[in-house]
């Protein structure tokens, strides 16, 4: 089969190159998936790049033990394993995997799968898993929003944050949404009530008290941060401040999960896990027409490099998809 196969750590137009590999067989519990469409994630750019060094250690010191990068997925089945009961040959499905989307064909555990919603096309349905299951389980998991709830979304114009504001919004919250000046009609369009546009004010300084802040940048001081939540309020942090290449964000997400001392809001790291529960639901909200991925770029199987480099720019507005076959 077709894959863009991973030589080593560095520039996407350098180290990915269109190349054969044998397809995958499913094990028991396995799925053995038609790749119709995946998308990029900062988690596929980091893998590709190898930073943080850290990440490095598992997987893999001088080059990716695992050589195909892409964890969003939407397709067909093709197979099942011996011992597979949800699926059947021919169903069209969406989902996240550890990594090999892109590729013709892909092994997916079983529970790793969702039907794709019907009103979706493959490349829209494979903007929708990792971003999308981020952005619930940060919002309705970790940050408990409820109906009334003000919530903060910090990178709102992005892949997970356009996701974010809709969900907040589906939850009956009132949404202020931060991003560039680029992003503030967007951010607006997908139901913000509110836009910070950080280029020109500071939330942190606004004065305004809300009950969740759901941060995808980390570029405040968690005290910045406390200063404008409500003192029963919640913290999620998704992303954080870069601490060098070594560690990356690590020592920032260490910091929000020590426990204070001092009481106030609740500081919360998360870590967004794919299930199928959470993947229907997502499919739920978008047959309710109340979720839509937003997609900035399409880009064809051959194009994955540049696809990965966009996304390397750190300015997405949206979701960047890849059509693997049409
Ligand atoms: N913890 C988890 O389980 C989990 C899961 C998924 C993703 N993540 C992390 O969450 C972060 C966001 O992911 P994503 O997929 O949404 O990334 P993305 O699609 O690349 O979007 C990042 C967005 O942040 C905006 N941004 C940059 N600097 C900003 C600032 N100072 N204030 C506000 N917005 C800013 C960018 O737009 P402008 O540059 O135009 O402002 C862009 O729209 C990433 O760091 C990712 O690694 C964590």
């Amino acid at each position: 089969m077709k894959a863009i196969v991973q030589r080593g750590y560095g520039d996407p137009r350098e180290v990915l190159e269109l190349g054969e590999l044998d397809r995958p067989e499913p094990g028991d519990h396995e799925v053995l998936v038609r790749v119709r469409a995946s998308s990029v994630n900062p988690a596929d750019w980091m893998t590709l790049v190898g930073l943080p060094h850290v990440l490095r250690l598992a997987s893999g010191l001088t080059r990716p033990r695992r050589r195909v990068r892409g964890k969003d997925v939407a397709g067909i089945v093709e197979a099942v394993g011996r011992k597979v009961t949800r699926w059947q040959p021919g169903a069209e499905v969406f989902g996240e995997l550890p990594h090999g989307a892109y590729a013709e064909y892909a092994v997916a555990a079983e529970d790793a799968l969702a039907p794709k919603p019907a009103s979706l096309g493959f490349p829209e349905a494979a903007a929708v898993p990792l971003a999308g299951i981020t952005a619930l389980q940060g919002l309705r998991d970790i940050g408990g929003v409820r109906a009334g709830h003000r919530v903060l979304v910090n990178g709102a114009s992005g892949g997970v944050g356009t996701f974010a504001v809709q969900i907040a919004r589906s939850l009956g919250a009132h949404v202020t949404g931060v991003c560039s000046t680029g992003g503030v009609d967007l951010v607006r369009s997908v139901g913000a009530d509110a836009v910070v546009d950080y280029t020109r004010e500071d939330f942190t300084r606004d004065g305004q008290p809300y009950d969740v802040i759901f941060d995808l940048v980390g570029n405040h001081a968690l005290s910045a941060y406390r200063r404008v939540l409500r003192r029963d309020g919640t913290y999620v942090a998704a992303s954080g401040m870069p601490g060098g290449d070594v560690l990356g964000p690590l020592p920032y997400i260490l910091r929000v999960a020590l426990p204070s001392v001092r009481g106030g809001p609740r500081m919360k790291p998360l870590t967004a896990k794919a299930n199928p529960d959470d993947l229907a639901t997502l499919a739920k909200l978008i047959e309710a027409d109340e979720v839509r991925p937003v997609i900035e770029c399409a880009y064809g199987f051959p194009e994955i490099a540049a696809a990965l480099a966009r996304q390397g720019e750190g300015h997405a507005r949206g979701k960047t998809v890849v059509t693997i076959a049409s």
